[in-house]
This record gives structure tokens, sequence and C-alpha cells, in this order.
């Protein structure tokens, strides 16, 4: 079955039937319900089917995954292709369970595949096109005024050799304070100013401080960030100077300022 890694004449994200869509596997699950591998018929008035990767709605009357699940909708629809960014296919919206339809990505989540890495060996270079790549799709969502909230190899999905930004869930449209509820924040990869009881301020920039934090995963092949004993007090240790340790067998020497 075709995986759609490059452009080709599929119309703009639409509603989609789900008649055309079979499942294939059980991803995981995702920021509100259910992802699925599955298989696309009809699409842009092509032969066969193509592989897409299927979120769902959960059903059980979880308020929060609607509003999770109509952000992604809304920011997902405002992108067009980006060899950087996870395609949006469509959406099954008018029928239960809703459903938004991806680019499915070979092979699968940054963080998983980093940490496969370690048996197997990983070129620095790769690691180095990894970063650049994730770079190259945040440009192109700032060029769009889209902060994406949640940037962390979690996140990032891997395509032949190729990273592509994912899970738009908790990015908004050129909005800059809002509340995340308290649960929600990704504390070790949130930069420090967003890290207060109030509203916070996110903007492009604390992205950017996000992508330091998942170059830091890259580097480290998929460690987690910090110890977790600083959990209650990353705030204090970072405004103290406090940064991340060289990743374990990083072989440069950070030069001191
Ligand atoms: N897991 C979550 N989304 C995915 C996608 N689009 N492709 C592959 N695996 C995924």
């Amino acid at each position: 079955m075709p995986v759609i890694s490059k452009p080709f004449n599929f119309p703009p994200a639409h509603e989609l039937k789900r008649s055309d869509i079979t499942t294939i596997a059980i991803l995981g699950e995702g920021n509100f319900g259910l992802v699925e591998k599955a298989a696309l018929k009809n699409l842009g008035g092509q032969a066969g089917a193509v592989e897409v990767a299927v979120k769902h709605l959960k059903l059980e009357g979880e308020a929060e995954a609607k509003v999770i699940f109509d952000k992604e909708l809304k920011v997902a629809s405002s992108l067009e292709y980006h060899p950087n960014v996870i395609t949006f296919i469509g959406f099954v919206t008018l029928e239960d369970p809703r459903l938004l339809v991806f680019e499915f990505a070979q092979q699968g989540e940054l963080l998983k595949y980093l940490k496969q890495s370690k048996m197997t060996g990983i070129s620095p270079d790769k690691l180095v096109k990894f970063t650049l790549d994730v770079a190259n799709g945040m440009s192109y969502l700032s060029s769009k005024a889209i902060i994406h909230r949640d940037l962390a190899a979690r996140n990032i999905l891997v395509s032949g050799d190729t990273c592509k930004i994912s899970d738009f869930g908790f990015s908004r449209l050129g909005e800059i304070y809002v509340k995340m509820s308290k649960d929600r924040i990704p504390i070790f990869w949130t930069a420090p100013e967003c890290l207060v009881a109030s509203k916070a301020k996110y903007n492009t920039k604390t992205d950017v401080w996000s992508y330091g934090v998942l170059m830091w995963e890259i580097m480290s092949l998929g460690e987690r960030p910090y110890s977790s004993g600083l959990k209650g007090r990353i705030k204090q240790y970072l405004e103290g100077g406090g940064r991340l340790t060289k990743p374990r067998g990083a072989k440069i020497t950070y030069m001191q300022s």
C-alpha cells in the first residue's frame, strides 16, 4: 500500500466517508482517544488505498477531549503540505465517532525510535539531520502563527529518514496568553516563564525552549530530561542557572559564556 511521503494530487483536508476507512491495527492512545493505523480508499481519485493514521475522539462524555479534538482540527486545517509536518488528510465530523485522519509515518514515534537506536546504533549525522528536520517544520509552523506548546520527542513522527511534527492538540493559532490546566503542562519541556500559576505567555520563543529540550532528547537517544527529583522545583532550578547536563556519550565540549 503506498505511503504518503510527498505531495501528490490529493485535495485539501476534507470530510471523509467512514466507509472508506478500514482499521488495520491500534497504534496507541492519543491526547483525546485511540490512534489507529488504517487504509483509506478514494483519496483524490487515486486507485487503491493509502495507509493513514486515524485519531478517534473518545465518546465517553470527555468534554476536554472534545476541546482538544476541535483545536487540533482547526490548527491542522490551517496547514498546507510541508515535508517536516505530518500531513492532515481529512476528518469525519458528521457522524460519531469523530475522526481526524493523518499521513501515516512508517517508523512511528521519534522517542521510541531513539530508544531502539540505542541497541541498533545510529550515526551522529542522522541525529543532527533530525534536529534540522524539526527546526524546518517549526519554522513553517511559526510562519503560520502557530505555537505548538507540546514540542517533545513523543510528538514527533519518523517517516523514512525524516522527522515530522505531529500532535497539534495543544497548539494555538496566534493566541498568546493561554491557560493550560496544571496537570497538562509538560513541565520539563516548558519555558520557565510559562511555569506560572495564572495565565502563561506562550509564543514562538517558548516553543524554541522546548526545541532545545527536544534536541537534548535526540542527542541522548531518548533519555528523560532532568532528574525526576526536580519535578516540583524545575522553575527554581532553571532560574537559578541550572540546565540540562551534557547528554551521555556526547563528545562535544560546551563553550563557557
Ligand atoms: N502514531 C500517532 N500518529 C501516527 C502517525 N501519523 N503515523 C504513525 N504512527 C502514529
